[in-house]
C-alpha cells in the first residue's frame, strides 16, 4: 500500500495501489458509479463561534455552526460529503469516527490524504454499512480542531427503523472548558410524551471518559460504538461510562411523570419531556459491559488468531519533534517510531492492550470494530461488547480481537487527542 496513492484531492472514491487481486473491490472504494443517496457540502471555517447561550470563543465551524450539521443516513445508502475549506489555515479533513469506511475515505491527514488547504475541497464517498451512532471530526491538528468544535454527529438508522418514537442526540462537548449538549451550555431538551419509547444517542467528543446515568426512568443500553447489544436487560441505579470518542445508545420508555433526565457527567444533561427531574449524584455502580446483553456469534474464532500483538502503553523521557519531554509510548517507542502492526487481509487479529503509563487512555482503532474478550484476566463467555473507542485505565489489561477486513493504513491512537500529539499513535497496515 502506498500512502501517496491514497485519496488525493478531488478523487474521492478511488484507493489505487495494494493487491486488489485478493481483496474484493468494494472493500477498497465506495462505488464510483452509484448516485449518492445523502449528499451535502460542509464548509469549514476558523472563526469566532457563538453558542445559543450567547457565550462565544475562538474555534471552528462547519456550515457556520459547531457542532456541524447532523448527518442522517439509512443503512445501505451512499453518503457523499464535499468538504470545503473556507478559512482554516492549518488545513482540514473529515474522519468518520467509528464508521469502517474504505481506506482512502478515512480522513487521516498525512496517512490517507493530505489536509485540505484553504480554497481546496475533498469529496468523501462511502456506503453507510453499519447502523448506529457515529460522529465526524477533523483529523488535522486534531487536538486543536476537535477541541475547537470541528465536528458533528452522524446517525445511520436500520432500514426497518429503530422502533423508537423519539430518536434524539446528546452530543457532549467541552467548549472553552464548559460542557455542552448539542452545542447548548449545560442542557438541551427534547419533546416526548408518556409511553413513548425514547432512544438517546450519546456521543462523547471530549478527551476524557464521561459517566452517563438516567433519572426518572429505568433504561437499557441498546448499543455501544454503533454495535447492538442484543436485548440487554433494564438498568436502574447504575451508570454507563462512555469513552472519549465513544457512543452509547440509551433506550427507555417515558414514564407517566412525563420527565426524564439523561445526565452527561454532573455538569450537563439532556432533558426529555416537560418539566424537570432533580439530578442525582453519579452512581458508584458502573455497568460492566463484559457481562451485559446477549452474546451474538462472533463469526470468527479468536482462539485461533492469525496474528497476536501486544499493545503496551507506557511513558518515558525522550525527544519528540526535537523537544525534550516525558512522552507516551507504544511498546516502548514513541510515534512516529512505533513499528506498524502488519496484517494480511482476512486475518483474525488478537491484541493485548496493557497500560503502565500512570494515566487512562481511550484507545481508538480506525476502520475496524474489535470485540472485547477480557479485562484484567476476566473473560466474557461470548462478549457482546464491540468497540472502536475503548477506555483503558492505568494498570488495566484488555484482550480484544478483530478481523482484518478493511485494507489500508489505519491509525490506532489515544483519543485524549493531546496524548496522540504526544506520541500515543500506532498504525495498522496491510501487507
Ligand atoms: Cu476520532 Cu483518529 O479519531
Ligand atoms: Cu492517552
Amino acid at each position: 500500500y502506498s500512502v501517496a496513492d491514497m485519496g488525493r484531492h478531488d478523487h474521492g472514491g478511488h484507493a489505487p495501489g495494494g493487491d486488489a487481486s485478493t481483496v474484493p473491490v468494494d472493500e477498497l472504494t465506495a462505488p464510483d458509479d452509484r448516485e449518492a443517496d445523502v449528499r451535502l457540502t460542509l464548509t469549514a471555517a476558523q472563526e469566532r463561534v457563538t453558542l445559543a447561550s450567547g457565550r462565544d470563543f475562538d474555534g471552528y465551524t462547519l456550515n457556520g455552526s459547531s457542532p456541524g450539521p447532523e448527518i442522517r443516513a439509512v443503512q445501505g445508502q451512499l453518503v457523499e460529503v464535499v468538504l470545503e475549506n473556507a478559512s482554516v489555515p492549518d488545513g482540514v479533513t473529515l474522519h468518520w469516527h467509528g464508521v469502517d469506511v474504505p481506506g482512502a475515505m478515512d480522513g487521516a491527514a498525512g496517512v490517507t490524504q493530505d489536509a485540505v488547504g484553504v480554497g481546496e475541497s475533498f469529496t468523501y464517498r462511502f456506503v453507510a454499512d453499519q447502523a448506529g451512532t457515529f460522529w465526524y471530526h477533523s483529523h488535522q491538528v486534531s487536538h486543536e480542531q476537535v477541541l475547537g468544535g470541528l465536528l458533528g454527529p452522524l446517525v445511520i438508522t436500520p432500514a426497518a427503523g429503530t422502533g423508537a418514537d423519539v430518536d434524539a442526540l446528546a452530543l457532549a462537548h467541552l467548549y472553552g472548558g464548559r460542557r455542552t449538549v448539542n452545542g447548548r451550555d449545560g442542557e438541551d431538551r427534547v419533546a416526548a410524551e408518556a409511553g413513548d419509547t425514547v432512544r438517546v444517542r450519546v456521543v462523547n467528543t471530549d478527551f476524557g471518559v464521561m459517566p452517563v446515568w438516567v433519572d426518572g426512568a429505568p433504561f437499557r443500553l441498546a448499543a455501544v460504538d454503533g454495535t447492538d447489544l442484543h436485548g440487554p436487560p433494564e438498568i436502574e441505579g447504575k451508570g454507563v461510562e462512555v469513552a472519549a470518542g465513544g457512543r452509547g445508545d440509551l433506550v427507555f420508555v417515558m414514564p407517566e411523570s412525563g420527565a426524564v433526565r439523561v445526565n452527561l457527567s454532573a455538569s450537563a444533561a439532556l432533558l426529555v419531556g416537560e418539566g424537570s427531574v432533580e439530578a442525582s449524584a453519579p452512581p458508584d455502580d458502573v455497568l460492566d459491559l463484559l457481562h451485559y446483553g446477549s452474546p451474538a456469534p462472533l463469526g470468527f474464532d479468536p482462539a485461533s488468531a492469525d496474528r497476536e500483538f501486544a499493545f503496551g502503553i507506557g511513558r518515558r523521557p525522550g525527544f519528540l519533534d526535537g523537544k525534550p519531554g516525558f512522552w507516551w509510548t507504544v511498546n516502548g517507542a514513541m510515534a512516529p517510531e512505533v513499528p506498524m502492526f502488519t496484517v494480511a487481509y482476512g486475518d483474525v487479529v488478537r491484541m493485548r492492550i496493557t497500560n503502565d503509563s500512570g494515566e487512562a487512555h481511550p484507545m481508538h482503532l480506525h476502520g475496524h470494530h474489535a470485540v472485547v474478550l477480557a479485562r484484567d484476566g476476566v473473560a466474557a463467555t461470548g462478549s457482546p461488547w464491540w468497540v472502536d473507542s475503548l477506555e483503558v485505565r492505568d494498570g488495566e489489561t484488555f484482550e480484544i480481537a478483530f478481523v482484518a477486513d478493511n485494507p489500508g493504513i489505519w491509525m490506532d491512537h489515544c483519543h485524549n487527542l493531546p496524548h496522540a500529539a504526544e506520541g500515543l499513535v500506532a498504525h495498522l497496515n496491510y501487507e
